[in-house]
């Protein structure tokens, strides 16, 4: 297989990711040649978008035109659709989760093809923002041959991003940290907005007041990074306000878990930042780990 731009890539499954990707490679000047979904008015409807591909019924058709057969549809099937393919031995079929390895593509090397995946570390809500957001974006790769990690990586670097190579055993931590930043961050703001209620405001008011909080929030941890971009009560060594949250908090028991758990880490990051003693880090740990607000174990 060629390692570069001539390699004529197909698409499985024209969802989101399906959608970004061939979109964002087609304007990276790869060729992509074929698009098949389990719809084909999802196939259609990408194919259109993407100049010099058109749709296809099977996803056999893709691969029977593709050296590099992309499988974005969902996880729980990935190993269905490259177990319904016939793979040749010059191609290469890839998946796109961040969860799952190289055994969900067994039947493709077991038909002599090269394996890989290739997971745009990244959130895909809707196409055209996807798009945009996808530039700067690491793309965790795995793969079964030499060559094949070679195309993955360029195919990086050519959309903007950042390669990252992985071993096999480590996409689930991985992929465990990339769900905590993108979903639990959402959460977070379901969470922290919906405290608005207990006084008397709704999640249309609270959502637009916290988020440009939470984009000054992310600035920092991009311009000083950790532990500097920590502030607040714990970085301060407040722990009268700590414990008055704690005790406020009571009104709603789920929240006031996720503080404690989050204040425990958020503890260990002011005490790296030195901006708290040890004497005071023990103080804020026996408050958060205490029953009540009131910093006493029960
Ligand atoms: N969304 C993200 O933020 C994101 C980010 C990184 C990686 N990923 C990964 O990308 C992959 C796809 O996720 P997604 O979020 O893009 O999913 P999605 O938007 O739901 O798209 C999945 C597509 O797969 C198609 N499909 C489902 N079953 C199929 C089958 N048996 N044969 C052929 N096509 C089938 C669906 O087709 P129809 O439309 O025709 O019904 C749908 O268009 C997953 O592995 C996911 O982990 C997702």
């Amino acid at each position: 297989m060629s390692t570069h731009k001539s390699v004529r890539i197909g698409i499985v499954g024209a969802g989101r990711t399906g959608s970004v990707l061939g979109r964002s490679l087609h304007g990276a000047e790869y060729p992509v040649i074929a698009v098949a979904s389990r719809s084909h008015a999802s196939a259609n409807r990408l194919a259109r978008a993407i100049p010099g591909a058109h749709a296809e019924d099977h996803p056999q058709a893709v691969a029977d035109q593709a050296d590099l057969v992309l499988l974005s549809v969902p996880d729980d099937v990935i190993a269905d659709v490259c177990t319904s393919i016939g793979w040749r031995s010059d191609q290469a079929a890839i998946h796109c989760s961040g969860a799952g390895s190289l055994d969900l593509l067994s039947h493709a090397t077991e038909d002599g093809a090269a394996a890989g995946t290739f997971h745009p570390l990244q959130t895909f809500a809707e196409i055209q923002q996807g798009i945009a957001n996808l530039p700067g974006s690491t793309f965790a790769i795995e793969a079964s041959s030499d060559v094949l990690k070679a195309t993955l990586k360029a195919m990086a670097h050519d959309l903007g991003g950042h390669p990252l190579v992985l071993s096999p055993g480590d996409k689930i931590l991985y992929h465990a940290s990339a769900v905590m930043i993108a979903n639990y961050f959402v959460a977070l703001a379901d969470a922290a907005s919906s405290l608005w209620s207990e006084f008397g405001s709704d999640q249309a008011q609270s959502l637009p007041a916290l988020l440009p909080l939470a984009r000054g929030t992310l600035a920092n941890l991009e311009a000083v990074g950790l532990p500097a971009a920590l502030t607040g009560p714990i970085a301060r060594g407040d722990v009268g306000t700590v414990q008055d949250h704690l005790a406020a908090l009571e009104v709603a028991p789920e929240i006031l878990a996720l503080y404690r758990a989050l204040g425990l880490r958020t503890v260990s990051i002011a005490l790296a930042q030195q901006g708290i003693d040890p004497a005071t880090a023990n103080r804020l740990t026996k408050a958060l780990r205490a029953k009540t607000g009131s910093g006493e174990p029960s």
